[in-house]
């Protein structure tokens, strides 16, 4: 690898405001204000930032999982630094300078993110919370974490792109209903509107989420990429235009699969009949 990149990717970004912790291909990210209870100021996004960009190059990462030190996920965007302290400084450059840090590691980068990503909800999640948690790939909560869509009770709509977040996964009734009243929910709740893909015990959430974690991490990740970015951008597009993409996407994972997934998926189940495609997975090691 030349100096260049090796350079950049030694150089790690975090450990102020978030910490990162490697397992078995899993790099555990965890929002690390827990004295706030996680809530994101703009130091927090900029580190973010930061993290996201070094992990997408470092090879002992190939899931992330998001998650939060102590009792919290986050507690949404900070009121003091990221509202009031902003907000004093009377400068619409500083504004919007905090609020595009913010976007930038809480859906643009995430959402579309290389690596498959798990939010792993622990406890409180608040406001601006929804919107990493949305941009996650997939999601488990505790059974008890509480989720809320508070801006109402201190008196602002829901900003950034957290409604929005919120019409990509759960039903209007659901979305409008927690949008309006400012009312908590819990993991169960959250699990039943879709929110997440499962709830569990508080005992059991770390083992649950790592599990799901290492499957992920053991599969081929250039198709998972294709499948996960694939899946992302089509939705948003019109059938025409999404069945092309989605051939040009089959057709570069194709490419870019140095593994060759696909000729040996297909030989070990029709020359082999080694395995069944609809029961599991092919055995990439023969
Ligand atoms: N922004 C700034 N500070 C926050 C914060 C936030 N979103 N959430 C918590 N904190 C701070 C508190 O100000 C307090 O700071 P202090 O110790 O310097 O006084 C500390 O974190 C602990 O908060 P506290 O309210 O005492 O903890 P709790 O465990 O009793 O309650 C919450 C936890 C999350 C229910 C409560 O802190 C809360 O309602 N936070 C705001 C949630 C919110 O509306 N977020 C914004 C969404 S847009």
């Amino acid at each position: 690898m030349s100096a260049a990149i090796d350079s950049g990717a030694r150089a790690e970004p975090w450990g102020e405001t978030v910490l990162v912790e490697f397992d078995e291909g899993i790099a555990w990210v965890s929002l690390n204000r827990p004295d706030k209870r996680n809530a994101m100021n703009p130091a927090l996004n900029d580190e973010m930032v930061r993290v996201l960009d070094h992990l997408e190059g470092d090879e002992r990462c190939r899931v992330l999982v998001l998650t939060g030190t102590g009792e919290s996920f986050s507690a949404g965007m900070d009121l003091k630094e990221y509202f009031r302290e902003v907000d004093a400084t009377g400068s619409t450059a500083v504004q919007l300078k905090v609020r595009r840090a913010s976007a930038e590691w809480q859906w643009k980068r995430l959402s579309n993110w290389s690596k498959p990503t798990i939010a792993m909800v622990n406890g409180w999640c608040f406001g601006g919370a929804f919107t990493p948690l949305v941009a996650c790939d997939l999601a488990f909560a505790d059974e008890e974490a509480r989720f809320g869509l508070s801006e109402v009770n201190w008196g602002i709509p829901p900003g950034g792109v957290v409604s929005r977040a919120l019409a990509a996964t759960v039903s209007q009734r659901d979305a409008l209903y927690f949008i309006m009243t400012g009312e908590t929910f819990d993991g169960r709740t959250a699990s039943r509107m879709r929110l997440v893909n499962e709830a569990v015990p508080a005992d059991r959430l770390r083992a649950r989420t790592r599990e799901v974690a290492v499957k992920l991490a053991s599969m081929n990740q250039v198709v998972l990429h294709s499948a996960k970015v694939g899946y992302k951008i089509a939705a948003e597009m019109p059938w025409e235009q999404a069945e092309d993409y989605l051939y040009a996407k089959l057709d570069q994972s194709q490419f870019a699969d140095r593994a060759g997934a696909r000729a040996k998926g297909l030989s070990q189940f029709l020359d082999d009949k080694a395995y069944r495609p609809g029961l599991g997975s092919f055995d990439p090691e023969k």
